[in-house]
């Protein structure tokens, strides 16, 4: 892999922290300047400077993607900043057993994991098309395998929590899995539609409890169980956020891939993705549903 990144600016949505972080380190290691979007100012403007004191350069955008708002203001400012824009990692995500709701009323997972990085990804189209070739990562999960997918019925998971004043692992499950996939089946669709223009867009499973602070939410004997597994997977190194960085650094960097697209990867490998994700007709009834939502993608 070529690890020269100098020249190269990549932004990285939830980069403050977790997987998010390490990849920002390792690209800007490797020269590459660095857009740091999270709504975690104080690890954001850490992060930033440390990168800062090293090869690469970084900056930090405050942003809560929970806002449609905050995503165009952000969109709009890095446009107005940057001429250019090499790879694109929609990558912050939640789980959370707390029913949640924006101001526009969208449920969390629906709105961070997908609607945002939807509305995001569009706003920021034309200067990746103009920088290309460029490259767009997702950020999904093997957890887009563990149900049953989408409901077109409650696209806004109002009714997978029994009681909305209550936390539930289980909803939050569904939620997750839900989103997880949303990631996928707007991968197949944007990628059919950027054929010939030299932006790709794949897709990410990092791999089974990374240990970041992702499940924090957890409670009861799932918080238990993730603890455990946290505790075992760093002891013998398989489940660091380090180890999953590396395959975020190898989808934005490794000139092999430059023309490689709808492709899905779990350590630094192509992975099966479900049928379900591979079905076309959900991905296109969400993409209708997130273009009404968002207006873009129209
Ligand atoms: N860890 C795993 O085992 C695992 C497995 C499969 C897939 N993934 C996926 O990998 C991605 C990265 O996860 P991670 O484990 O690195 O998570 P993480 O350690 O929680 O880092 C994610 C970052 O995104 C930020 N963020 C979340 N929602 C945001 C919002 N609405 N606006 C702005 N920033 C926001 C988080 O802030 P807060 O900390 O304040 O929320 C955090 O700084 C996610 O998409 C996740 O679904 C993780």
């Amino acid at each position: 892999m070529n690890r020269n990144m100098q020249g190269k600016i990549v932004l990285i949505t939830g980069g403050a922290r977790g997987m998010g972080r390490e990849t920002a380190r390792m690209l800007g290691a490797m020269g590459a300047h660095i857009i740091i979007v999270d709504w975690e100012g104080e690890a954001g403007t850490r992060l930033r400077d440390e990168i800062n004191a090293g090869p690469g350069s970084a900056e930090f955008r405050y942003c809560e993607l929970t806002r449609m708002a905050a995503v165009r203001k952000l969109a709009a400012a890095v446009l107005s900043d940057h001429a250019r824009l090499d790879v694109l990692f929609c990558n912050a995500g939640i789980t959370d057993p707390v029913r949640r709701v924006t101001p526009e009323g969208y449920e969390h997972h629906v709105a961070t994991c997908h609607l945002a990085h939807f509305l995001l990804t569009h706003l920021l189209l034309d200067r990746l098309r103009q920088s290309a070739p460029a490259r767009i990562i997702l950020v999904s999960s093997e957890a887009h395998k563990a149900g049953d997918g989408l409901d077109f019925d409650d696209l806004n998971n109002e009714l997978i929590w029994k009681d909305h004043n209550k936390p539930s692992n289980a909803a939050s499950f569904t939620a997750y899995h839900r989103a997880k996939l949303s990631n996928l089946y707007f991968m197949y669709e944007l990628a059919e539609r950027l054929q010939g223009s030299g932006v790709t867009i794949n897709a990410i499973s990092p791999g089974f409890f990374v240990n970041t602070s992702i499940y924090r939410n957890l409670t009861g004997v799932f918080k238990l169980g993730a603890k455990i597994v946290f505790g075992t997977g760093t002891l013998f190194g398989w489940n660091t956020p380090q180890r999953s960085a590396r395959t975020y650094v190898k989808l934005a960097a490794d000139p092999a891939l430059e023309a490689t697209t709808a492709e899905y990867f779990e350590h630094e490998a192509v992975k099966t993705t479900s049928d379900l994700a591979r079905a076309i007709e959900p991905r296109k009834r969400l993409w209708e549903w997130s273009v009404a939502q968002t207006g873009v993608g129209g």
